[in-house]
């Protein structure tokens, strides 16, 4: 059994379908005590993701990316790790991206529990999106503002900084946990999860996935990239089958 590093994402992606997911958590668990780890991430808060923990069965991962790659967390700390928030800081002026984003009438802000030192996120609707979206990213560029938009779910608008996404924030626990791109397999279905599937990574995106990221896939279509027939956690298996490691 080769060992590998499994960063997946949780709604729509892990959780959708609860025996595919009983299913796959008991194949996890024979390849963890073989040395192979978990990784959760989410663009939940950790608030949201402990009511999803409540609510599902979800394994204890080895460590949780939350909030959009926006906050890392190690098994057990309430904390998010601190050299992660002190690699964001730098350019990042939340209080001035906040005052640009209050010309914009479309975005509707999400709840407090949903915003962060690093995050500032809204809904927005498919229809106005289109015409919104790039004209607040010029709005933030004018202020020289070193920050990524980022639109996922067909509804949620995330503002962070230009390093700080779920791709990064992987690449950041990969090096932790010292596995190589060949060794890990991130997976997703939707556009937050597209920085997961930028780099070397084997990558899967499940057969349930949104346009936003079908379409990327599409265009960007790679052998170290798989898009699943099967859905959710099933999808997961399927992909794992297929770069080797089940
Ligand atoms: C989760 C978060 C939300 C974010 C969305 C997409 O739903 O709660 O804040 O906008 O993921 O990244
Ligand atoms: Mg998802």
């Amino acid at each position: 059994m080769s060992k590998f590093l499994l960063v997946t994402d949780l709604d729509n992606t892990l959780v959708g379908d609860d025996a595919a997911l009983a299913q796959l958590n008991q194949t996890l668990e024979q390849h963890r005590a073989a040395g192979s780890l978990l990784v959760y991430s989410t663009g939940r808060s950790r608030v949201s993701y402990q009511k999803l923990q409540q609510a599902k069965q979800l394994l204890e991962p080895d460590a949780l990316v939350t909030s959009v790659g926006t906050e890392i967390y190690r098994p057990g700390s309430v904390e998010p790790e601190a050299k992660w928030s002190e690699f964001l800081a730098p350019g990042w002026d939340r209080a001035l991206i906040c005052a640009v984003t209050a010309h914009f009438a479309d975005l509707e802000p999400q709840p407090d529990s949903e915003q962060n030192p690093f995050k500032v996120s809204f809904w927005i609707t498919e229809l106005a999106a289109r015409e919104v979206v790039p004209r607040l990213e010029q709005a933030l560029q004018a202020e020289n503002l070193d920050v990524q938009l980022i639109y996922s779910g067909s509804r949620d608008l995330d503002i962070l900084p230009a390093k700080g996404n779920k791709g990064r924030a992987m690449a950041y626990v990969r090096e932790l946990f010292g596995f190589t791109p060949e060794q890990t397999v991130a997976c997703g279905d939707s556009g937050n999860d597209q920085a997961l599937m930028m780099g070397e990574e084997r990558c899967v995106i499940v057969a349930n996935a949104h346009p936003e990221l079908l379409t990327w896939y599409q265009a960007n279509r790679a052998p170290h990239r798989y898009l699943a027939h099967a859905k959710y956690a099933a999808g997961i298996a399927e992909g794992l089958a297929h770069f080797g490691f089940l």
